[in-house]
């Protein structure tokens, strides 16, 4: 992959291949101030567009938020968070089951103490603590860009996995540039706000948010790092090898 890193601090390795964008693609949680250029944000979006999607239907839109805006969208957020109590949400999609069950339970329990006790020491009965951390996800953890990724409505499950392609297409994307992105399905806890402040019509579905910017490399928060089933654990292969 080409970059542009004018603006990229000298330290950030930039991966070439594939392989290397795969492997360090991972979730960012605090981001240095340096802007990212429009231009190379618009290049980015271009790349993730070249995803696959249901006979070419590219289903996908994405809001870039950075600078005023984003600031007056990450307030507004912050307001919607202070004055709910989990009640009365309003979700275009489910992100996540009413009860998680395993082995999905386990692995979000696992990942639970990674973050919260591993990487930011705080206890498990800190809930004060453990909010503090939540509501950076409304200010993008600090990053310069704010995404919000919609998509058209009809289908629904058809128009999620297209958008799930493009989501990561973009996320590898970023890594070309040495950029990093986190994956934000905790904005749409409050998808009024986004739909209102964006102006985002009601045919559009609230995907998910997306952080992008330079990975600040001495905060504890990028320390973390989640570890993945083996292949025999997921897949089957059907067939003889020497076919
Ligand atoms: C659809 C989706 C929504 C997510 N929402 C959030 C979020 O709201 N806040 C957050 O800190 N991480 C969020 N994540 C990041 C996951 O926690 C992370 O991808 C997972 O733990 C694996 O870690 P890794 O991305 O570092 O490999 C989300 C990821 C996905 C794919």
């Amino acid at each position: 992959m080409t970059h542009s890193s004018a603006t990229a601090p000298a330290s950030v390795p930039v991966p070439v291949t594939v392989e290397d964008a795969l492997r360090s693609r991972r979730s960012v949680r605090a981001f240095l101030p340096v802007p990212v250029p429009r231009s190379t944000v618009e290049r980015l979006l271009a790349l993730a567009a070249r995803s696959a999607s249901n006979s070419n239907s590219q289903p996908w839109q994405v809001h870039v938020v950075t600078g005023a805006a984003k600031r007056a969208l990450s307030a507004a957020l912050l307001r919607a968070h202070a004055d709910d109590d989990g009640r009365g949400r309003d979700y275009d999609y489910q992100p996540e089951p009413d009860g998680w069950r395993e082995p999905y339970r386990s692995r979000r329990r696992r990942f639970g103490e990674s973050l919260y006790r591993d990487t930011l020491g705080i206890r498990a009965d800190d809930t004060g603590a453990r909010l503090d951390h939540h509501r950076r996800n409304y200010d993008f953890f600090g990053a310069p860009v704010g995404i919000v990724l919609t998509a058209g409505r009809h289908p629904l499950q058809g128009a999620l996995v297209d958008a799930g392609l493009f989501l990561q297409a973009l996320m590898l994307a970023a890594r070309g540039d040495g950029l990093d992105t986190c994956p934000q399905a905790s904005l749409i806890d409050f998808s009024p706000v986004l739909r209102r402040r964006l102006l985002i019509p009601d045919d559009q579905l609230i995907v998910c948010g997306l952080a992008l910017g330079y990975a600040d490399p001495a905060h504890r928060l990028n320390r973390q790092c989640t570890p993945r089933e083996p292949v025999g654990s997921f897949a089957t292969f059907h067939g003889d090898e020497a076919e």
